[in-house]
């Protein structure tokens, strides 16, 4: 299955996007992770990108287009993929139009106050990207990823005026894409508000997944 997954910031694209990809059994891409890791392994794009990021800009659509269709055309992709993250304009999604089929798009909605209080409580795993709540998800030992052990961190972009900055950013160049996803007939809306079990459980039963 050839899934999106976009909403606001907080909306749960990543937590649920683990969960789809787990039972799916198809990778979880995620364009925030991978330019995360990029920056972190101090690559040139990761270079590029990091300035955008941290003022909570997005990427320039040339190579966050680039960036992903490299990422599509790995062998593990070919059979399905969560595309978590992107597109976030129509320019981009016009670009992956052009080189998969996509099956369905689920749009996570919550309001913009919802956002800033899940991210104000996040924490994420730096080596394998699990994420964490600090009140509705939180790890087993205070601070330490339940998988791998890492000591949990805050996103250098989830502070409050970023936060502020990446949903208008949200509300302008990525709300479109509801319209134009709805005129192909791929859209699903998801209620992106109650716990994160009964998020998925609506998720699982809008795909008809077992
Ligand atoms: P990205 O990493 O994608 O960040 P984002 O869009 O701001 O979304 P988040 O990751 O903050 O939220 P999420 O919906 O994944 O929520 P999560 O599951 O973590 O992008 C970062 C930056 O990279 C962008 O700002 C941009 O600069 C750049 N970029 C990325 N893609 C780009 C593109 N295509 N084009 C250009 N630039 C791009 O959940 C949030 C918190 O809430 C967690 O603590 C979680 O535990 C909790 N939670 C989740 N669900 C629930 C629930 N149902 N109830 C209670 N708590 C919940
Ligand atoms: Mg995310």
């Amino acid at each position: 299955m050839k899934l999106i997954i976009f909403g606001p910031q907080g909306s749960g694209k990543g937590t649920q996007a683990e969960v789809l990809s787990a039972k799916l059994k198809v990778p979880h891409i995620s364009s925030g992770d991978i330019f995360r890791n990029q920056i972190q392994s101090q690559t040139e794009l990761g270079r590029l990108a990091k300035d955008y990021i941290d003022q909570g800009k997005l990427v320039p659509d040339d190579l966050t287009i680039k960036m992903i269709k490299d990422r599509l055309e790995q062998s593990d992709a070919g059979a399905g993929f969560i595309l978590d993250g992107y597109p976030r304009t129509i320019a981009q999604a016009e670009a992956l139009d052009r080189v998969v089929n996509i099956d369905q798009v689920l749009e996570v909605w919550i309001s913009d106050e919802e956002s800033l209080m899940r991210l104000g409580g996040r924490r994420s795993c730096p080596v394998d990207g699990t994420i964490y709540h600090l009140k509705f998800n939180p790890p087993k030992v205070q601070n330490q990823c339940d998988k791998c052990q890492a000591t949990l961190i805050i996103r250098q972009d989830d502070t409050e005026p970023v936060i502020n900055k990446r949903l208008a950013q949200y509300h302008q160049q990525t709300e479109p894409l509801k319209k134009y996803y709805q005129l192909q007939g791929k859209l699903m809306a998801i209620d992106g508000r109650p716990p994160i079990a009964d998020v998925t459980t609506e998720i699982f039963n809008k795909l008809g997944i077992i």
